[in-house]
């Protein structure tokens, strides 16, 4: 049975790909899941998985190297999967230094870990053991606004916002490792995931729990920039896929050709929300296209994103599946369905949150 330490697993797209993993392969392999539980991590998106023996949650910080290096002392670990990150880029606009603790120095206790885990006295590395990085597509920068260029796997680094700038910073170092040492690892860049699970910080989630509560729907600058929507789901099974399938040492870009100015996604949430709320239900009547607001604009704001998946595509034969129509449906429903969980996560810190990032914008 394969053992999987999956790092940052109570977070949005880490709980969305255990349970992906557990759709698949069932009893099949064991998921080792490590999470600081920051604000971001919910164990309340894996609840469901609390019974099963083939799984088991681990509280550590990726930085907290004797903890790391325990858990593969204590345990045969032939994957590892690390999400764990800080990964909201106007926090790191605000508060730069944790991104660069958490996703370089982080990144770089998990290598060495697995590393030390894994090497064999003359070098080598012992057989199967593989370590994927899961990193973005902002490493690459912004594209023009002409709906022909795209980020391709050789695209030179260029971030520019503090967190891209420390995913392109952990992305080296595992580059390094691979090049110094062997090291037999993968690094997938992606684009923008949607779907359940995920904290309304980020757009989308952002947009419905205003718009349920009548709140204004901030737009940042002139609502034209250009982001690649993929569905949480397929992002998980690209990512199985490139463990088992894909070449060892190489990257993967990962992205649907789904490109969406955001004022697009704003009116597609509102319209959504009005389509799937029952007359009945006393939010409806919140929700109106009246809530939109344009604000200052996102400080060194990228204006298009847009993944090239050709080569995954080609080598490893995985495509989006998950139409975008039906993606934000599905999204939107899990949300309405589960207001419960909206109202956990946007308790406590939340407010205080919301109020210091566009209070007088
Ligand atoms: P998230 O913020 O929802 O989850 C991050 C998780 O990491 C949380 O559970 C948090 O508790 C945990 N974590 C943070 N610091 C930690 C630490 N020091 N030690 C252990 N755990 C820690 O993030 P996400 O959106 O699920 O993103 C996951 C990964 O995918 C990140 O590496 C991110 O850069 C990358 N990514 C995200 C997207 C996206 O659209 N969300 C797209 C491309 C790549
Ligand atoms: O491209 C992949 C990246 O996508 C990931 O690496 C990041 O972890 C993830 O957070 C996401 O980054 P973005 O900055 O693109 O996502 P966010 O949801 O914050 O914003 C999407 C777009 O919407 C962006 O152009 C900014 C804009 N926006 C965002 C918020 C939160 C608004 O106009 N208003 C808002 O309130």
């Amino acid at each position: 049975m394969r053992t999987y330490l999956v790092t940052g697993g109570a977070g949005f797209i880490g709980s969305n790909y255990i349970h992906y993993m557990f759709r698949k392969y069932d009893n099949e392999i064991r998921i080792i899941n490590v999470d600081a539980l920051t604000y971001a991590g919910n164990l309340e998106n894996l609840e469901d998985l609390r019974n099963r023996d083939n799984y088991t949650f681990i509280k550590a910080d990726i930085t907290d190297k004797a903890s790391i290096e325990k858990i593969f002392a204590e345990n045969d670990i032939d994957r590892v999967v690390h999400f764990a990150a800080e990964s909201h880029v106007d926090r790191s606009i605000r508060d730069p230094e944790v991104f660069v603790h958490t996703n370089v120095l982080g990144t770089a206790v998990m290598l060495n870990a697995a590393k030390a885990a894994w090497e064999n006295p003359d070098g080598t590395f012992k057989e199967d053991r593989k370590f994927l990085h899961v990193s973005t597509d902002e490493v690459y920068g912004s594209l023009p606004d002409d709906g022909k260029s795209y980020f391709y796997e050789t695209t030179p680094y260029s971030p520019h916002s503090p967190y891209s700038a420390s995913k392109a910073g952990s992305d080296l170092l595992v580059r390094s490792y691979m090049d110094t040492y062997h090291f037999p690892a993968n690094i997938t860049n992606t684009s923008n995931n949607y779907g359940p699970y995920q904290f309304p910080e980020k757009l989308i989630p952002l947009l419905i729990n205003n718009a349920l509560a009548g709140r204004e729907l901030p737009v940042y600058g002139d609502g034209m920039n250009i982001r690649d929507w993929l569905y949480v789901d397929d992002h998980a099974k690209g990512i199985d896929m490139v463990q088992e399938h894909g070449r060892l040492f190489e990257t993967y870009n990962i992205g649907g050709h789904n490109e969406k100015r955001n004022i697009e996604i704003v009116n597609i949430v509102i319209e959504t929300l009005l389509e799937l709320l029952p007359d009945d239900d006393p939010r409806k009547k919140n929700v109106s296209k009246d809530l939109i607001k344009y604000i200052e604009d996102r400080k060194g704001h990228d204006r298009r994103y847009a993944i090239a998946p050709d080569k995954i595509k080609k080598e490893i034969g995985w495509e989006p599946e998950t139409m975008f129509a039906d993606g934000i449906k599905k999204t939107i429903k899990w949300y309405l369905e589960h207001q419960e969980w909206l109202s956990h996560v946007t308790s406590g810190d939340y407010q205080n949150y919301y109020d210091t990032m566009y209070k007088d914008r």
